[in-house]
């Protein structure tokens, strides 16, 4: 049987699933996403996902067509198609669709509301060990990054010229300070402190982002909220790139030069662990769900 989505209240296959021509999504980019992994079948970190979907729909004048408990019930729906395997949640709500295209905000007009489960996409154990290459690129996006908006445009283009030049990800640069990834958050360490920019409209409140700050937090290791200024980035001890997909990935080249000694460091290996076992435990509690 060919696999279902989650469709406006519906779970249909997905060659059936269509959307309006006239949906605001397609239309103006008029809507906001999420990524969620589920590992064991359990989606991670779910409840933190969620108030960070409220969050952008407030931002972009929208109240929340679905609570917790509804979102939990079809996420179980559409991983139980997989069973126990690892996967990821993509969801996506938009304005909807109305009859005329408008500018403004139309008050009679009800949200698509879409999801659907794929495999994980797994890290590339050699790019885990040799570390990513990036480079850094101005930020050309707009002023509401803390938004998870389906408007990707600005981080399509970055991403794909890092590509061009040989990287995997582009650190975004706004007014001389490297705020964050085109899907990723970014940390640094520096005389052994770890460093991430903190919250605001630059960048995205990533949920793997603050767990690697709590994570620190447990372990004792140090760690600050701080701005990360292109200097600093280029005399960095370690750069890492954090999402819900890529984990924390250590960045081992940035324009071209090897970062420190060109090698995965230290404190980034003592944050992938802490992380895995973070994932272990979730997989060993799995006959509940997360919370
Ligand atoms: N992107 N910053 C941006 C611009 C992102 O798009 C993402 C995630 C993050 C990291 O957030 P989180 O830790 O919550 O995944 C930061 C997702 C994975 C995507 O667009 O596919």
């Amino acid at each position: 049987m060919s696999e279902l989505i989650y469709l406006n209240g519906e779970f249909i296959p997905q060659e059936n699933a269509c959307v309006s021509v006239m949906d605001r999504g397609f239309l103006f980019g008029d809507g906001v996403y999420e990524v969620i992994p589920a590992y064991a079948g359990q989606p991670f970190r779910l409840r933190e996902h969620l108030r960070r979907l409220d969050a952008s729909l407030e931002g972009i004048r929208m109240s929340p067509p679905l609570d917790e408990d509804q979102w939990r019930d079809i996420l179980q729906r559409l991983l139980a198609q997989r069973g126990d395997a690892d996967q990821q949640i993509y969801l996506q709500i938009t304005r909807g669709a109305y009859g005329k295209r408008l500018h403004t905000i139309p008050e009679d007009i009800n949200p698509t509301v879409m999801a659907f489960a794929t495999e994980l996409a797994r890290r590339d154990p050699e790019l885990v060990k040799q570390g990513m290459s990036v480079i850094t690129l101005d930020d050309i996006r707009w002023d509401r990054c803390n938004i998870k908006a389906i408007t990707l445009l600005a981080n399509i283009l970055s991403q794909q010229q890092a590509r061009d030049e040989g990287a995997q990800e582009a650190i975004l640069v706004r007014d001389g300070q490297a705020n964050e990834g085109t899907a990723s958050n970014l940390f640094i360490v520096k005389d052994n402190l770890i460093i991430t920019p903190p919250k605001s409209r630059h960048l995205l409140p990533g949920i793997t982002r603050d767990l690697v700050l709590e994570l620190a937090r447990d372990a004792g290791l140090p760690y600050a909220e701080a701005s990360i200024s292109v200097e600093e980035l280029e005399a960095a001890e370690e750069i890492w790139i954090t999402s819900s997909t890529k984990e924390v990935m250590p960045v081992t080249r940035l324009n071209g030069h090897p970062v420190d000694n060109g090698h995965p460091g230290p404190m980034w290996e003592k944050m992938d662990a802490l992380y895995a076992a973070c994932k272990a435990r979730l997989r060993l509690r799995s006959s509940s769900p997360e919370d």
